[in-house]
Formats: structure tokens, C-alpha cells, sequence
């Protein structure tokens, strides 16, 4: 070690060897290329799971993986372009992520943290502040407390617009970025044979009609049935609180196997993957749920279990977790990167600048 290093051990960088060996190489090669289903987002909406199909969301995965393969490569699809990036609620990685694939493909960016900086503030409809929008940029992320504000903006906007978290419905992109991650983990779950593909088990701490990453997880989920065997939601609300009518039914139909529990450690033992969220943002603020679940390194997980959370965390996911095998989490966030590039990209039709890619 040189003086430089011996004398700033406290100072020394991270470097974070041990979780989430989540190389896209093998999802890369599990997935067929077509470009041509990534057509069918360009200029589109992005508001709720419901949208995706899984020819889109596989060359979604295939293109995001591309670009984390290989982060040099594109410089610039989206030079040129502006995207307007207007969160009216708290964000570390959403916003953040989002500008920093834009920035990552060339293109440039306004950014709104504060909606008491904006007309919003003297009164001003989002639809009226969606029709300025139209001759400010190119795209619009919004995240806001109120699950009414995509669809209220959508109203005046020639641009497309993306839901980065709307109230307690839907957040889109965090499912992809969830979905992203288990797939790099096992690409063999999208194997046409099923004799390679092994279902697997997984656990979701969470309340279903509470947290819109949990809601928009659940529809993406059922875009796959054939690679879960089965997904036990795990709480501790009274009754039958956790689903919106129909929620459940719906989930069902697509053919998702769908068990409850209310006792972690008990089913623990039995699941792959381990999604744990414990707040839902309500107005101006949050309510935390599951307060009895608590994952560190004495939960009773599987040797080769994962465990994904959406961020931020509170204490239901202990930092003891960090430094296993079972975190993750961090790939997860860092994964949403190169989603939303690829997600960009598309929507800004600028495909055919990263169709080397297909070739
Ligand atoms: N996952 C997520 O939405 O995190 P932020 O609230 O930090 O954006």
C-alpha cells in the first residue's frame, strides 16, 4: 500500500465485491433480439404496468442490458432533447436515476424538486402547467402525491409523460427495474423449455393496495406466471385490508399462485426472492407498515436467497444485510439506470440511433 492509502484508510472508497454479481451477459444471451417490439413505445405514456406486454418488456430487458453490458457505447441518443424532470414528493433514486440515464445518452435536462417554485403554487392547474411543458421539452418525469396528476397533466401534453410515482398507484418504472434484477439474477426463467426453467418462490413484505411499488410489482409479475411457482404476500394488516376490489382477481386470472401469510420467519425458509417495502406515501407524508418484519442476518433465508427493496430503507432491512450475498438491493437501484435508458431511448424514438445494437 502507498503512503497516500496507509495514511487515509478511513477515507478509502467501497468497493463492493460481494453483492449482487449481476453481469447482464447471461440475460443478454437468454433473449432473442427484435427490435421491432420497442417501436410500439415511441411518443407513448408511461403510466401504469398494465401497458407492458412481454415481447416489449423482454427487449426492454435485452436493450437495458445492453447498455449496462457496455455503458460507453451510447454517448448521445438523446442529444439534443430536453427532458423536463418535475418531482412534486421526495426522491433519491427516481429522480436521480432518471437524469442520470438522460445525461448518460446526451440529451439535457430541467429539473423541478419544489412544485412552491412553479406557478402550482398561485393556483395553477397541472394541466395548464402540462401545456407549457409542451414548449419546454421533450419528455416529462413526474412523480406527485396525488394519484389523479398523470392523468390531470396528460390532458394538455403532446410529449410523452412517465409516472414516477403517483400517490399510492402505480410505479411503473420501479417494477421494470425490479423485474430487470430477477431476471440478470436467473435469465434461465425466461428459457422456452420449461425442463430449464425453475419457478421460483417468492416472498413480497408488503401491502398491496398501499404501495404503488408493490401494486405496479405485482401487474409486472403477472406478465410472467410461468416462472413463479408461487408468490406469498407477507403482512400484518387485519382481514382483507391489503387488496382493492378485484386486485387479487385479477392477479389470479393472469395466473399468478398467490398465498398469504402473516408469519415471516415461517415462510422464509421456502422463497427465492425477498422484496421487502415498509412505507407508503399518503399526501404530504408516509405511513410505515409491517413494523413486526424485520430482515438481517439472522432471518432464516435460503443460502441462495435475494433480497430486493425498493429504497429508502427504514428498519425493517438492517445494514448487517449489505455485505451478504442476499443484498441485492443496491444492484436493483443501480440496474434502474440503464432501464430507464432503455426506456428513454425508446419513448424519444431514438431507436434506430443504438441499432448497432440488433446487429
Ligand atoms: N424507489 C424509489 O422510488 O425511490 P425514491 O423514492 O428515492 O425515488
Amino acid at each position: 500500500m502507498n503512503d497516500f492509502k496507509e495514511r487515509n484508510v478511513e477515507f478509502q472508497r467501497a468497493v463492493p465485491d460481494v453483492y449482487g454479481d449481476a453481469h447482464p451477459k447471461g440475460l443478454l444471451k437468454s433473449i432473442q433480439e427484435d427490435g421491432e417490439h420497442l417501436k410500439q413505445l415511441s411518443s407513448q405514456h408511461i403510466i401504469s404496468s398494465d401497458q407492458f406486454g412481454r415481447d416489449v418488456l423482454l427487449q426492454l430487458f435485452r436493450l437495458a442490458a445492453k447498455f449496462e453490458a457496455n455503458p460507453q457505447r451510447f454517448r448521445t441518443p438523446l442529444q439534443g432533447k430536453i427532458l423536463i424532470s418535475a418531482f412534486y414528493e421526495p426522491s433519491t433514486r427516481t429522480r436521480l436515476s432518471f437524469e442520470s440515464a438522460w445525461h448518460r445518452l446526451g440529451g439535457d435536462i430541467m429539473s423541478i424538486t419544489d412544485r412552491s417554485t412553479t406557478g402550482i403554487a398561485k393556483g395553477e392547474s397541472l394541466s395548464d402547467v402540462g401545456e407549457m411543458f409542451n414548449n419546454y421539452g421533450d419528455c416529462v418525469v413526474l412523480r406527485d402525491t396525488n394519484e389523479s396528476s398523470v392523468k390531470d397533466m396528460m390532458r394538455s401534453l403532446r410529449i410523452p409523460i412517465i409516472n414516477a410515482g403517483n400517490g399510492l398507484d402505480e410505479h411503473p418504472t420501479q417494477a421494470l427495474a425490479d423485474l430487470y434484477t430477477i431476471f440478470k439474477w436467473r435469465p434461465d426463467l425466461l428459457s422456452d423449455s420449461g425442463e430449464q426453467r425453475q419457478p421460483i418462490r417468492m416472498g413480497i413484505i408488503g401491502v398491496p393496495n398501499q404501495m404503488r411499488t408493490v401494486r405496479s410489482l405485482l401487474k409486472m409479475l403477472a406478465i410472467f406466471p410461468e416462472c413463479l411457482e408461487e408468490v406469498v404476500i407477507i403482512h400484518d394488516e387485519e382481514g382483507d385490508r391489503i387488496w382493492d376490489a378485484g386486485q387479487l382477481e385479477q392477479l389470479q386470472q393472469a395466473g399468478l399462485k398467490i398465498t398469504i401469510s402473516t408469519d415471516m420467519d415461517k415462510a422464509l425458509p421456502t422463497l427465492d426472492v425477498v422484496y421487502i417495502n415498509a412505507i407508503a406515501w399518503k399526501g404530504d407524508g408516509f405511513e410505515s407498515y409491517g413494523a413486526s418484519f424485520v430482515l438481517d442476518r439472522k432471518s432464516p433465508l435460503k443460502k441462495h436467497a435475494i433480497v430486493l427493496h425498493p429504497l429508502a430503507r427504514g428498519d425493517e432491512l438492517s445494514t448487517d444485510l449489505d455485505e451478504t450475498p442476499h443484498n441485492w438491493y443496491f444492484s436493483q437501484a443501480r440496474g434502474a439506470v440503464f432501464l430507464r435508458m432503455a426506456l428513454l431511448t425508446c419513448m424519444c424514438e431514438r431507436i434506430e440511433r443504438v441499432m448497432d445494437v440488433w446487429m
